[in-house]
């Protein structure tokens, strides 16, 4: 595994699912760690178990709030000393076809997705900056295709992307990397149950989902974070399948509408 030994990482969504596999990873790496999301008690045991003060806190904070997100970023520096590794990973799911979402479903879906990253980078940035650090935004799959039933997560993760690969681009001169991580189906997270499922929405159907070829564990996904915090590529695409559905969309756009159009009939 890669060594961070002693870098200094912030992972918002370190509650649960891939956010807590990441910090585990950098924290084993030797980076000491700083954990944001809005369940306070569930980063306090996982900061706990890294090592406490001196490898791990717990900074509780929404990412919708860019003052919270300005305070997470002063409280790590003041703490550790610096930043060299932001990773923009807080996420939430707005599910169900377009005619049933409400605007303010719409709005808090790009609150969290995407201005929270926009918050937490526009604060990290004069440390990253000195650090000569990293920014990875974790996006999707979803965000590379339009996906019917989640266009509000997919238009989110599509706004994350092109924000991310602009920032690729303006930080370079700086040295200060900008990698767009974009996982397929990761098993055991909790995004659907904290999401907000409208009529139509694949979450709520009554059939248990059938488990997605390619879907990869939290593990997987964190090996594949901390590898492009170290190699900081543009865009890191995962899963097999994942490459698959975006290399089909991009080559057959027609054959990817077709794909996704018949999974529509079964929601009614
Ligand atoms: N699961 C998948 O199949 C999949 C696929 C592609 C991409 N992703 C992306 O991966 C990222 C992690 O999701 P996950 O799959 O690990 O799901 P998850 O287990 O639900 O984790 C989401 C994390 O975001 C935090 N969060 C949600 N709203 C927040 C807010 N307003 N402020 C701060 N933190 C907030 C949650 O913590 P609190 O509730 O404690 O705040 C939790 O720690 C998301 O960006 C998601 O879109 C997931």
């Amino acid at each position: 595994m890669t060594d961070f030994t002693d870098k200094i990482v912030i992972i918002t969504g370190a509650s649960t699912g891939i956010g807590r596999a990441t910090a585990i990873a950098f924290a084993r790496a030797g980076a000491r760690v700083a954990l944001a999301a809005r369940s306070a008690d569930a980063l306090h045991q996982l900061a706990d178990e890294l090592g406490g003060p001196e490898r791990a806190i717990a900074i509780p904070t929404d990412v919708s709030d860019s003052v919270r997100c300005g305070r997470l970023i002063d409280r790590t520096v003041a703490h550790f000393g610096g930043l060299d590794i932001l990773v923009n990973n807080a996420g939430m799911v707005v599910s169900g076809m377009f005619e049933h979402l409400q605007p303010e479903d719409m709005e808090r879906q790009y609150a969290v997705n995407f201005f929270g990253a926009v918050h937490c980078a526009r604060a990290a940035l004069p440390h990253l900056k000195a650090s000569r650090g990293v920014i990875l935004n974790i996006s999707s799959v979803a965000g590379l295709i339009g996906t019917p039933t989640a266009s509000a997560y997919s238009s989110s993760k599509a706004a994350l992307n092109a924000w991310s690969r602009a920032l690729w681009v303006e930080l370079r001169p700086y040295g200060v990397g900008v990698v767009t991580v974009c996982p397929y189906f990761t098993s055991g997270v909790k995004l659907a149950e904290k999401g907000i499922l409208r009529e139509g929405s694949l979450h709520s159907t009554p059939r248990k989902p059938r488990r997605a070829p390619g879907t990869q564990t939290t593990e997987q996904v964190a090996r594949a974070i901390l590898k492009a915090a170290h190699r900081r590529p543009r865009i890191v695409v995962l899963s097999p399948v994942g490459k698959l559905v975006w290399l089909i969309d991009r080559l057959f756009p027609w054959l990817s509408d077709w794909i996704m159009a018949r999974g529509l009939p079964r929601l009614r």
